[in-house]
């Protein structure tokens, strides 16, 4: 299973080169045994923005079956946060349905049904795809019909033949894994009924360049998606942006709304949308030239302070072995020397190494029952979620750092 490297972008063909590399990047969900490090996947974990479309994507990426699989450790139901971000979701959906007789409700990369559940409870019929067998092994408990596969146009076609027009077709956190972004473009667009709609979620590319979240750029997101590029590959498939909705999840997200063009009518926001981009320079390679600058400084002043708290004899631990931990360690060179475990609530992850940077991940009871001086936090985007949850390690003198939007210990 070779990587697949590009030299044109995946959307308009644009010939496009990297603005940076953050070197050689293990898989961010390759957590391993230790006999298993000796065989460990390595890939050029290097960005590139098209000049022609604005889509933000990875020159190189390992193939899909390598990451997604039967032992894929992302479970949707893994924060609290996003459980009720996605019930909010399902509540939208179902009552934009309401006048809609037996409505259909198709959801790519349904994960462990996490969302698909309260859509099914709002009295929709529920179709879910997921290619990773253990999530959906997840979602096929709690009773929903799960297909199992990579989403594309010919999947698209056969769910439109099997079980007609998809009345609302979503997509939360999945479209910017997928590197054969026309392919899904043009499934969904077969899929969606005339007067249906599509929902896409996904971490938004102005955020990252905001708060400087270099940590989102690892395998799995070949695309950091903006209105403009996403706007730009739905029209060629006969899909139309008719709203974007800025969402405060995975660290700040967009929630793109879309319909068959001419179905439906388009919002305000959507020119406003695209207008902020143009004044932020999304498309400019100027602002990653200043992006990739930012890096190199956060990365030497996070590698500055665990230094310093290393001389000064402190515990360092980490929280949350999130998939944006695997940049961090890996792009800054930190590991078992400078943290002494990553404790996280996915069972899966308990007992192995991080990818890469090898720290062992251990249970999240550990955190308590040791507690690290200072804390590193790489669920940065559950940072309210985890201080409410671990409110004793502040009381007994713990200290958060944080390394997003800046790095800094949490005051
Ligand atoms: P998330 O930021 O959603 O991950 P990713 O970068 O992979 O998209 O965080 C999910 C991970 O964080 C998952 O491994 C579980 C862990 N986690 C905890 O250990 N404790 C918590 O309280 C929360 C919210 C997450």
């Amino acid at each position: 299973m070779a990587n697949e490297r590009i030299r044109a972008c995946r959307a308009c063909g644009a010939p496009v080169s990297p603005f940076m590399t953050f070197g050689r990047m293990p898989l961010a969900n390759g957590f391993l045994l230790p006999d298993q490090v000796p065989s460990e996947c390595f890939f050029e974990l290097s960005p590139a923005c098209c000049e022609r479309c604005g889509l933000f994507q990875l020159m190189e990426q390992p193939a899909a079956e390598r990451m997604f699989h039967g032992a894929y450790p992302f479970y949707s139901s893994s924060s609290v946060r996003m459980q009720r971000h996605f019930a909010e979701l399902a509540a939208g959906i179902a009552s934009r349905l309401a006048g809609v007789s037996d409505p259909l409700v198709v959801e790519i990369g349904s994960n462990d049904g996490t969302l698909l559940r309260h859509v099914r409870g709002a009295g929709c019929r529920v179709l879910g795809i997921e290619p990773a067998e253990n999530v959906a092994a997840v979602a096929r408990g709690l009773g929903i019909d799960v297909v199992s596969a990579f989403f594309d146009d010919r999947v698209g076609a056969d769910i439109l033949s099997r079980h007609g027009h998809a009345h609302a077709v979503v997509a939360a956190n999945v479209i910017c894994h997928i590197a054969n972004i026309h392919a899904v473009a043009a499934g969904i667009a077969h899929l969606v009924a005339p007067d249906g709609f599509v929902i896409i979620e996904e971490p938004y590319l102005g955020d990252m360049i905001a708060k400087t979240a270099y940590d989102q750029i690892y395998d799995e997101h070949v695309f950091m998606l903006s209105a403009r590029s996403i706007g730009y590959v739905c029209a060629q498939h006969g899909l139309e942006l008719t709203d974007v909705v800025p969402q405060d999840t995975h660290g700040g997200s967009m929630r793109y709304v879309l319909a068959p063009a001419g179905s439906a009518p388009i919002h305000p926001r959507v020119i406003e949308r695209l207008a902020h981009e143009r004044a932020h320079g999304l498309g400019e390679p100027e602002t990653y030239d200043a992006f990739r600058m930012r890096c190199e400084r956060s990365r030497s002043t996070l590698r500055e302070l665990l230094l310093s708290l290393r001389g000064q004899g402190k515990r360092v631990a980490a929280y949350a072995a999130t998939s944006k931990s695997a940049t961090v360690t890996n792009y800054c060179g930190i590991g078992p020397a400078d943290i002494a475990y990553i404790a996280d609530t996915t069972p899966l992850k308990h007992g192995k190494l991080s990818p890469g940077a090898h720290i062992p991940i251990v249970p999240a009871a550990e955190f308590a029952r040791h507690p690290p001086d200072y804390a590193l936090l790489f669920a940065w985007n559950h940072a309210q979620e985890i201080f409410a949850k671990e409110p004793a390690f502040r009381a007994g003198g713990g200290k958060w750092i944080t390394y997003v939007p800046q790095v800094g210990v949490v005051a």
